[in-house]
């Protein structure tokens, strides 16, 4: 495959000498189908949870509720085992990427995303067995285990291998994988609910299917050279480098990793140095995208689509026919963003976005205030009017932040901190995620339209915080964010001279400051 050597970018970053290679690509792709597992588990809860078998087998009473002819619209899903099976995913996942963090800095970030495919893989065959809640729950929980290990390897191990000048590009590969994830389960969804009884079956086995080529491709590709460097294998480190850049010019990067992985070996306890003050920019900025990404209010619309359109009157089967169109926009949203990332950089993407989401957002909310009525649907041009402000709102979710909430936690951290960080980063996704999935139907139930109002409020206070505190990150190559974006930042750069680091430390990361 043909490649270019990065030009046309000022001063000393053209050091850094790299093509687009085959191999590079190869392994970028295989590694981000970890995001199917991600996207194939938050499409299927809605649908399989909109099936009368599934209902009749494991939530009688949501079943009977379903079938009350005079229910309330809102409140008919509003069942706390219900959204249990949702949510324990995510819970199981929020513990389990702290052991997926030790694991990629003692074992490198391959060996974990090939365990992640495992632990998914043996949840995927007892959901698919289960024959009662516990079972079901359980294969739930080894889920949210793959989902955390994933979660936590994926998207490092695409910013670590990437070329900084397409370090966001290759790094949404992860979020593209999680929308064709949500895509291919919203549609086995459609067709699944017209198979009687076995139906939720295919819905939850097929999710064997991505932990497997996971699995199996895994084998395909390198572990990347910083984590090679990192323990000490720093002739591999070198080869793979070479390898992937295409090119043998690659000394200028393979010394500032070591210097990186120096400054990084200084470091006794890496996870408690994410407590300390110079720690404190990153870890608030990648906790609280990941709170923002979740009270968008992004996963009301994916885990619970078509009930959100079987709430407002939608029969069945076109929920899931609507769900399926939020997740071609979803899809197309996501490739916009890995096009341009790296181009009009993160800031512009997201505050785009938070407008884009919040006028979105704000129109669902004002249709169902005029037009909902507690028992009748709505009429035809109104719940057409819903479906398209959700769909600008998936699209304006699926190019900002969506992606860059994975992105920007995994390129901001210093290397000695960088698992430690991030895990904290995934784990509050997980959290928030969990949070939203537990609360959300109860709160359509008890604050009906009002809860799109609660979501654009959100979105509006995200906007601020990026416009005043969020430092860009692009075309910044990942070990010299201490020296290039934190220390120079207006606000952040008071938390960068704490003294704990040593001097030597700090004479690692000003070698290359400018
Ligand atoms: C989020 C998920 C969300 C998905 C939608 C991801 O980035 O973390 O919670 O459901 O995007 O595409």
């Amino acid at each position: 495959m043909g490649g270019f050597v990065i030009t046309g970018v000022p001063d000393r970053q053209t050091k850094f000498e790299g093509k687009i290679t085959f191999y590079l690509v190869i392994c970028a792709v295989i590694a981000a189908t970890g995001g199917l597992m991600f996207g194939y588990d938050i499409g299927i809860s809605g649908g399989v949870t909109s099936m009368d078998d599934f209902l009749l087998k494991f939530f009688p009473s949501v079943y009977n509720k379903k079938k009350h002819a005079k229910e309330d619209n809102y409140c008919k899903y509003d069942d706390h085992k219900l959204q249990l099976f949702t949510s324990s995913l995510y819970l199981a996942a929020l513990v389990s990427c702290f052991f997926a963090s030790a694991m990629c800095r003692r074992f490198g970030r391959k060996l974990t995303i090939q365990v992640s495919s495992i632990f998914f893989f043996i949840g995927v065959i007892l959901n698919v067995q289960a024959d009662g809640l516990h079972m079901l729950i359980a294969g739930r929980i080894l889920l949210g285990i793959g989902v955390g290990f994933a979660n936590q390897a994926v998207p490092l191990f695409l910013s670590e291998i990437a070329p900084f000048h397409i370090r966001g590009g290759l790094n949404i590969l992860f979020q593209l994988n999680i929308t064709i994830g949500i895509l291919v389960a919203n549609i086995v969804n459609y067709y699944a609910s017209k198979i009687p009884l076995y139906g939720w079956k295919l819905s939850l086995g097929l999710a064997g299917v991505p932990a497997l080529i996971l699995c199996l491709g895994a084998f395909l590709i390198t572990e990347t050279p910083t984590s090679l460097i990192q323990h000490g294998r720093s002739a591999d480190g070198l080869e793979v480098l070479k390898r992937i850049r295409g090119t043998h010019n690659v000394e200028a990067e393979f010394q500032e990793i070591l210097q990186a992985s120096e400054a990084a070996s200084l470091v006794e306890r890496p996870f408690m140095s994410i407590f300390h003050r110079s720690s404190f920019p990153q870890l608030v900025i990648g906790s609280l995208l990941q709170f923002f990404q979740q009270f968008t209010g992004i996963n009301a619309i994916m885990f619970y689509a078509p009930v959100l359109f079987e709430a407002i009157g939608f029969k069945s089967n076109v929920s899931l026919l609507s769900a399926v169109t939020i997740g071609i926009v979803n899809l197309i949203g996501s490739v916009v963003s890995l096009l341009v990332v790296d181009k009009v950089g993160r800031k512009l993407l997201l505050l785009e976005g938070c407008l884009q989401m919040f006028l979105a957002m704000a129109a669902i909310g004002a249709v169902l205030v005029t037009n909902g009525q507690k028992n009748q649907a709505l009429d035809s041009d109104s719940a057409m009017g819903v479906v398209i402000f959700a769909a600008l709102f998936v699209t304006g979710f699926a190019w900002s932040w969506g992606p860059l909430a994975w992105l920007i936690p995994s390129e901001i951290f210093p290397l000695e901190t960088r698992t430690a960080g991030y895990a904290v980063a995934v784990s509050s996704n997980m959290l928030f995620t969990f949070v939203i999935a537990q609360m959300y139907l109860s709160m359509l139930c008890h604050m009906r339209a009002g809860v799109f109002f609660f979501f654009s409020m959100w979105i509006a206070i995200m906007g601020i915080f990026v416009a005043v505190f969020l430092p860009e990150t692009k075309n910044i190559p990942m070990d010299e964010m201490v020296s290039r974006v934190w220390k120079k930042h207006w606000y952040w750069k008071r938390y960068m001279d704490d003294g704990t680091r040593s001097l030597k430390m700090e004479a690692l990361y000003d070698a290359y400051s400018y």
